[in-house]
């Protein structure tokens, strides 16, 4: 099994795409949250090269834009792999072994929550509460909902 690592962040990195998106909503009151979403929407993600792009059209520190990007789970820093594991860590998933789950997928995956594996093929993501509590612990592949999720379900559904 592959080690933890992050796939390239370069992927899909384009500054002009950043720029188009950053000068359009720069006039919004509190722009650089739709501009970090609109970001993350178009490119996947929002890449390291991206932060000064943004500071300076806001006139912010590359910091400042470099805490909310951190800040926030939504924002992703790296593509996501071609599969998606979104598991449910949320109370009524826990209570139904959905820690163990997770750890488990940590170990079989070979890599933390937030990261994808070596290869690009699975994302790792956590989530709070899914809305299938009844069918704890709850997980998502793909966009896909599985109930009941164990990790053999859920290797079978990223062999495809
Ligand atoms: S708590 Fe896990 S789906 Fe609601």
């Amino acid at each position: 099994m592959a080690g933890p690592a992050a796939a390239s962040s370069s992927d899909t990195f384009d500054a002009a795409v950043v720029i188009e998106i950053a000068e359009g909503l720069r006039g919004l009151d509190g722009p650089l949250l739709p501009i970090l979403h609109a970001v993350n929407d178009r490119l996947g993600h929002v890449d390291q090269r991206a932060v000064p792009l943004i500071a300076d059209i806001l006139n912010l520190s590359r910091a400042e834009v470099h805490g909310v990007v951190g800040f926030y789970h939504d924002f992703r820093r790296a593509p996501a792999g071609r599969h998606r594991v979104q598991v449910c860590r949320a109370e009524a998933c826990q209570a139904m072994g959905g820690e163990a789950l997770a750890s488990r997928l940590e170990q079989v995956f070979g890599v933390p929550f937030g990261q994808t594996t070596v290869d690009g093929r699975v994302t790792l993501e956590a989530v709070y509460c899914l809305g299938n509590c009844a069918l704890s612990p709850a997980a998502m592949i793909d966009g896909e909902p599985v109930g009941r999720a164990t990790v053999a379900r859920i290797v079978e559904g990223v062999a495809r």
